[in-house]
């Protein structure tokens, strides 16, 4: 083969790789956006930075928002306000009171215990919980939620539910805890209900308990309705519900340097004992009959045997706040936050706040010294009320 001949096959190649290279480069541009889901890209859950933590200040602060009743938005009217107020109300005020509440404590968790949303009052449950649960992702703040009576009444049903829960914005949400013997996967139980998980909280940063769990936070599904003996009544707490508590309270402890830390319980509809409260002397108000199950569960004696529940707190029962004690177990309502949820005329829309302090050593900060609680008022100044110490520690700790 002459050299002239070889110059003239290397022209072709060039040529002809050239126009492959532009075919190709053309078509990815042309399709390329086609090859997204939905012409979106995909994207994935923002996480809160875990584990959840205690701040420098020593200091672990929840906001409990109970009963949001949340529907579709600016069309979902207020009930229960007075005439005057009812035109220009709507499940934006709602809204509008949780990032007041947001902006006034800055919480470290937000703690929705249920009746979220109104499932009758929306045609997308999804839709609605975001719009709900919104000003706590906007704010960035790590939430977490549990299902009310009310939540399931629309498209969603409460496995799927706590899923969308645990997929949004900064939710530590969890369907479910893996529940075996230690790590035995083939001993896998299931747990009644959806939404029955823990949450473990740090000490501070850069103290010596920065890497233990120093505040236990569970939550429990207290079901929606059920029908026992032919009666129409509400959920409650299975056997199996607290079987879980005992077993990884258990197991908690074996693992903690920091001994068994205080722990606070979160879920919707009130024990049958808290009925008994009237009788004692409550802090805030009882306005209402506790509406909850007429089944007798081990609830509170779980919580007594376990030894660190030193609080539990509750919704439902909208016009109740109060706190009281049973058995040396505070039992606290949220009190209704939401617009769209029954209330009372003049009386109003409230939230309630816990704060965890951490005891000082000689040179670090320790675990849990007090918990604290107070709720404060929808009102012009956002009145702060009903402030009250819920436990602090008889011992010292590593002084
Ligand atoms: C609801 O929000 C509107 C608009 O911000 C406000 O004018 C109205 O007073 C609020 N209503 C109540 C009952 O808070
Ligand atoms: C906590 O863990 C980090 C990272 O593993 C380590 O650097 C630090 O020394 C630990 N702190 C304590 C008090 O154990």
């Amino acid at each position: 083969m002459s050299s002239a001949t070889l110059i003239g096959n290397w022209k072709h190649t060039v040529l002809y790789l050239t126009l492959i290279i532009s075919l190709v480069y053309f078509i990815e541009t042309l399709i390329s956006h086609k090859l997204h889901i939905n012409h979106t890209n995909i994207r994935f859950k923002r996480s809160p930075n875990l584990p959840l933590r205690f701040r420098d200040d020593g200091t672990f602060k929840i906001l409990q928002v109970a009963d949001m009743h949340y529907g579709v938005g600016s069309i979902t009217r207020c009930r229960d306000v007075v005439d005057a107020e009812f035109d220009y109300c709507s499940d934006l005020n709602t809204t509008r009171f949780l990032r007041r509440m947001i902006e006034a404590e800055r919480p470290d968790l937000i703690a929705f215990t249920g009746d979220n949303i109104f499932g009758s009052s929306t045609t997308d449950a999804a839709e609605s919980l975001v719009q709900a649960i919104g000003p706590a992702i906007e704010y960035g703040i790590p939430w977490a939620a549990v299902l009310g009576n009310h939540d399931q009444e629309s498209t969603l049903n409460r496995q799927e539910l706590m899923t969308f829960l645990s997929l949004m914005d900064f939710s530590v949400s969890q369907i479910n805890p893996l529940v075996g013997d230690d790590d035995d996967q083939s001993a896998l139980r299931l747990i009644d209900g959806f939404g029955n998980y823990r949450l473990r909280v740090h000490g501070a940063p850069g103290s010596v308990l920065s890497n233990s769990t120093v505040f236990d936070l569970l939550f429990l599904d207290s079901g929606d309705r059920e029908t026992v003996q032919g009666r129409r009544t509400y959920g409650w707490i299975k056997d199996s519900q607290l079987r879980w508590l005992q077993d990884s309270t258990r197991q908690g402890h074996r693992q903690s340097i920091a001994g068994n830390p205080p722990a606070l319980a979160f879920f919707h509809i009130p024990i049958l004992e808290v009925r008994d409260l009237w009788y004692t002397p409550f802090i805030g108000q009882f306005q209402e009959g506790v509406s909850c199950s007429v089944v007798q569960s081990g609830v509170l004696n779980t919580f007594v045997s376990m030894g660190n529940a030193k609080a539990a707190f509750i919704g439902h029962d909208h016009v109740n706040d109060l706190c009281g004690n049973l058995k040396g177990v505070w039992f606290c309502y949220g009190g209704g936050f939401g617009y769209h949820a029954y209330g009372r005329p003049n009386w109003h829309r409230r939230a309630r706040v816990i704060e965890a302090r951490l005891g000082k050593g000689r040179d670090t900060l320790t675990g849990v010294e007090r918990i604290k609680t107070w709720k404060r008022l929808d009102d012009e100044d956002l009145s702060k009320i009903d402030d009250q110490v819920l436990w602090e520690a008889s011992y010292t700790f590593l002084k």
